[in-house]
């Protein structure tokens, strides 16, 4: 079993969220997963400039780090997304990411996952916008959510120690619920409409989009 941690916060070794995303992966880790965490703030990723190749040919056009990046992301059981809120949203080195798998929502790449989603804030609970967006998305991307941690710097240390704890457990539960596939039901009924949604889109498409026509051909949809 494969855990991927991803860290959004540029302050490198300095990031509060990379020990919130370290203590998650520490979790995995102790119930037998394999872990690798990168920082994606040290990866050239350039913004999607909406070609829609990535519907055409199910592969983005772009020859930078993103396209490794995106292997690791597919090839994982479990993802766990940290990011700072910036601005009420995830900083920008975490959109660019998201940006660039329009392919992924579209044919629901991401289903069979599952993912723990990580944030600080400086103001009291606004890391909430963040883990808020992030749980909405990876679910809009087809995988399940675990769970959310997120603290407040603001809160000082014993509530940061808290939030650590809590997300080792959270670590051992993206574990456990890949072991065990677990079903969310209520996650679960989501994903069937945005796949009938999604499926309905491509349909409507199929001339431009090829790939995703294919695609969902294949795995017996449209
Ligand atoms: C550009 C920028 C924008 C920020 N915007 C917000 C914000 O809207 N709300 C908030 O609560 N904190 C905001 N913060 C504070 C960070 O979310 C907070 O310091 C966070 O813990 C930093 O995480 P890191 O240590 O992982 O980099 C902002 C910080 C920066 C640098």
């Amino acid at each position: 079993m494969k855990i991927l941690g991803i860290n959004a916060s540029p302050r490198s070794s300095n990031s509060q969220t990379l020990k919130l995303v370290k203590a998650v992966l520490n979790g995995a880790r102790s119930k037998g997963a394999g872990t690798e965490l990168v920082d994606i703030c040290k990866l050239n990723i350039e913004f999607c400039n909406a070609c829609g190749i990535c519907y055409k040919k199910g592969k983005c056009v772009k020859k930078d780090e993103f396209q490794a990046l995106y292997k690791k992301v597919m090839t994982a059981d479990g993802l766990v997304m940290g990011s700072p809120n910036y601005f009420r949203s995830v900083t920008a080195q975490m959109k660019t990411m998201i940006d660039r798998m329009a392919d992924t929502i579209h044919c629901q790449l991401l289903t069979g996952k599952y993912t723990v989603n990580v944030a600080t804030s400086g103001g009291t609970g606004q890391y909430k916008q963040v883990t808020e967006y992030l749980n909405e998305i990876m679910l809009n991307f087809g995988s399940f959510v675990t769970g959310s941690i997120g603290v407040s710097v603001r809160q000082g240390p014993k509530a940061f120690e808290n939030a650590e704890r809590r997300a080792f457990r959270l670590g051992e539960d993206l574990t456990e619920d890949i072991s065990a596939k677990r079903n969310y039901t209520k996650q679960r009924r989501i994903m069937k409409e945005n796949t009938t949604y999604f499926q309905n889109l491509v349909k409507m498409h199929k001339d431009d989009w090829p790939h995703e026509y294919k695609y969902w051909n294949r795995i017996g949809g449209s």
